[in-house]
């Protein structure tokens, strides 16, 4: 089993930043999902990342920082990246620290393996404190950067707590795996991904903040993303996919079926902000009405009917709105 510290600790913080220092790997909690980090600048900690996700070498990672110093994001960006744009700039200002990941053109200080080859990289100052704390903790013993995916198996739901995350990794020893628990992070999506190395800001990928929010602090309209754009794992069609087959309906179109099945409904399970009439064996969870309430739990309930062992999730269609932009894509990954 991998080694589990309690992040309040500052013992345990400096542990964790030793064993990054050292080239091993550590579970991390962020704000948005909890990371499997390594040093981004040490070729063979990162390859130990892919190793133990099972993910294909050509999927580029996130680097991550600490917090600028006397608040100089250009600067805190400038080792890891070059020709960084004042739009990405105004995106740090605006949302540093926090749930955004910009894509920046990569200096050779990042490990080329880091960034799945390619010659860009992305880059995101995480908001929770205990990451925060092992970033400068580890940049004390010389880490530069970050390197951390979401701490799941490749095309598996993210982890957001740090049981989730021994979980996953169950199979590594306590030599290998040191996890920081932080508690359940509190925002519950990954991080919204916004491409700034092509001179105008194209969406990758949503998260909690919403395209009206970053147009307004970049003073730029924001592209989709299109062919051209690099592979993202997390723009993969089939992603964050529990065991059990998820399928996004109305609520009437729910009950219909509910209804349909009668006493017959069995390994179902229902996530949805209406109330459903179902037989007794049917697993009811209430979604919250609020777009950030849901996403905070989104991941933690899909593993929680997994492990309840039911085949299908029915799960009630978002409200339209772009707060729930990150809470209806994943669902639509998880879904396809
Ligand atoms: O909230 C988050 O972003 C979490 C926490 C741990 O920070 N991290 C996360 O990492 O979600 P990951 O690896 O699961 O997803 C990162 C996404 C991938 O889809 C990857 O392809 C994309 O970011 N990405 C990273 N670097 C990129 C680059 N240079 N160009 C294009 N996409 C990139
Ligand atoms: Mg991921």
């Amino acid at each position: 089993m991998p080694l589990t510290l309690n992040a309040s600790d500052p013992a345990a913080i400096e542990q964790a930043a030793q064993r990054l220092a050292a080239g091993g790997l550590v579970g991390m909690p962020t704000e948005t999902v909890y990371g499997l980090a390594a040093d981004a600048g040490n070729a063979s900690a990162v390859s130990r990342i892919f190793t133990a996700k099972g993910r294909p070498s050509d999927h580029p990672l996130i680097v991550h920082i600490p917090p600028a110093e006397a608040g100089d994001w250009r600067a805190s960006v400038a080792q890891l990246a070059h020709s960084v744009p004042d739009f990405a700039v105004a995106l740090m200002a605006a949302f540093w620290p926090g749930p955004l990941t910009l894509i920046l053109p990569r200096r050779p200080e990042v490990a080329a393996v880091a960034a799945g080859g390619q010659d860009s990289v992305g880059v995101r100052c995480p908001a929770h404190p205990v990451a925060q704390s092992l970033l400068k903790a580890a940049r004390a013993h010389g880490v530069l950067g970050v390197a951390a995916p979401s701490a799941n198996r490749f095309g598996r739901v993210s982890p957001t707590t740090a049981a989730h995350v021994a979980e996953e990794f169950a199979e590594l020893g306590d030599e290998q795996l040191l996890i920081l628990d932080g508690g359940a992070c509190p925002v519950g999506i990954e991080s919204t991904i916004v491409d700034c190395s092509r001179g105008h800001p194209v969406l990758l990928r949503p998260g909690m903040l919403t395209p009206a929010q970053i147009e307004a602090a970049c003073g730029q309209p924001l592209r989709e993303r299109d062919e051209a754009a690099p592979r993202a794992s997390g723009t993969l069609e089939s992603h964050y996919a529990p065991r059990a087959k998820v399928r996004l309906m109305s609520g009437e179109q729910i009950q219909a079926a509910l209804d349909v099945l009668g006493q017959d409904a069995k390994h179902i399970a229902v996530y949805t902000r209406t109330t459903q009439r179902a037989a007794r064996a049917v697993v009811q969870r209430r979604m919250p009405a609020d777009a950030a309430a849901c996403a905070q739990e989104l991941f933690a309930v899909l593993r929680e009917l997994d492990a309840i062992g039911v085949k299908l999730i029915w799960v009630e269609t978002p409200p339209e709105g772009a707060e729930w932009d990150g809470v209806r894509d994943r669902l639509q990954r998880a879904a396809a």
